[in-house]
């Protein structure tokens, strides 16, 4: 039974919770909440009836009796803040918001902790598919394209949406062509696949990202483009936004428990 400590008890953060309660989410067991907001902790554990420690200082939270791995779904701000802390703790680190990771000199530091400490560095596909396919290809790859398009209320308060934020959106709007560098920087909440594609693959400079705003879009569509020796590869995901928050899928919830189950239990496993 792996022990883990939850760090962000959004959108994303509560339904793990729900999940490791109700045992969906494999061998694991929580034994603490963090938070920012310890208000939102707190409601967390009345809402599931949870007794287990709530922390809004990132030391109390650490030296939680028996923590093995903290799962994040904070922000890309708290991987910057603890990640370090975390694996130099000693615990094993399951992070949602690679954002963060596109600073390549943090990045560096926690691959380098993460092999020093023995302690593992997991991050999820996230709201993507197909990452497995551009990880297996990515020393032949010659070109990644992201497009991600998504209704403007899924773009809005973003620091590259500044500017649309007050304008009439009737048709589809490219609001962003760049690399995944800038783009998580313009796009800090809505482009964590971003990351997580050019982690896999090319690197944040070389991963092209577009963001488009689209009054009809059908969800959080995510386009990926790419090619290479092996091949053309072509992947859509129409990703239902969460309930809860617009601008995170509902995949991304998915995918998290996915891959926690895999982290923390025996068996088989298909795709890798
Ligand atoms: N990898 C992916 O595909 C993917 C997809 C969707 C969302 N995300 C990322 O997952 C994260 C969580 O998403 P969400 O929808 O649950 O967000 P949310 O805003 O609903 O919840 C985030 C919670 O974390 C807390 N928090 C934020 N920064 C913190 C800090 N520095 N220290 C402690 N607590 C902090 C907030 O108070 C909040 O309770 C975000 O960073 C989001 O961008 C990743």
């Amino acid at each position: 039974m792996t022990k883990i400590g939850l760090m962000g008890c959004g959108a994303i953060g509560s339904e793990v919770a729900a999940a490791v309660a109700q045992k969906r989410a494999g061998d694991a067991r929580l034994v603490a909440l963090f938070d920012q907001d310890a208000d939102r902790a707190a409601a967390l554990a009345r809402q599931l009836s949870l007794s287990v420690p709530i922390h809004s200082d990132v030391a109390g939270f650490l030296s939680a009796p028996g923590l093995e791995m903290v799962v994040e779904c904070a922000s890309p701000g708290a991987v910057k803040a603890h990640a370090e802390a975390v694996l130099s703790g000693g615990k094993d680190l399951l992070m949602v918001s690679s954002g963060a990771l596109t600073d390549t000199a943090l990045f560096r530091r926690l691959a380098d902790l993460s092999r020093e400490r023995g302690r593992r560095l997991i991050i999820p596909a996230g709201a993507l598919g197909g990452i497995d396919a551009i990880r297996a290809a990515r020393d032949s790859l010659e070109e990644v394209v992201l497009t991600t398009t998504k209704p403007p209320r899924g773009l809005a308060g973003a620091p590259g949406f500044r500017e649309w934020e007050s304008r009439e959106i009737t048709e589809a709007q490219v609001i962003f062509d760049g690399s995944a560098l800038e783009a998580i920087k313009l796009f800090p909440a809505n482009v964590n696949v971003g990351a997580t594609l050019s982690l896999a693959g090319l690197g944040p400079e070389r991963t092209r990202v577009r963001v488009v705003a689209d009054p009809q879009s059908p969800g959080n569509v995510h386009e990926i483009y790419a090619r290479g020796d092996s091949g053309v590869m072509r992947f859509t995901l129409e990703n239902r936004p969460h309930d809860r928050n617009p601008r995170t899928s509902y995949l991304a919830v998915l995918s998290l428990l996915e891959t926690l189950r895999g982290a923390c239990t025996h068996g088989p496993r298909i795709g890798g």
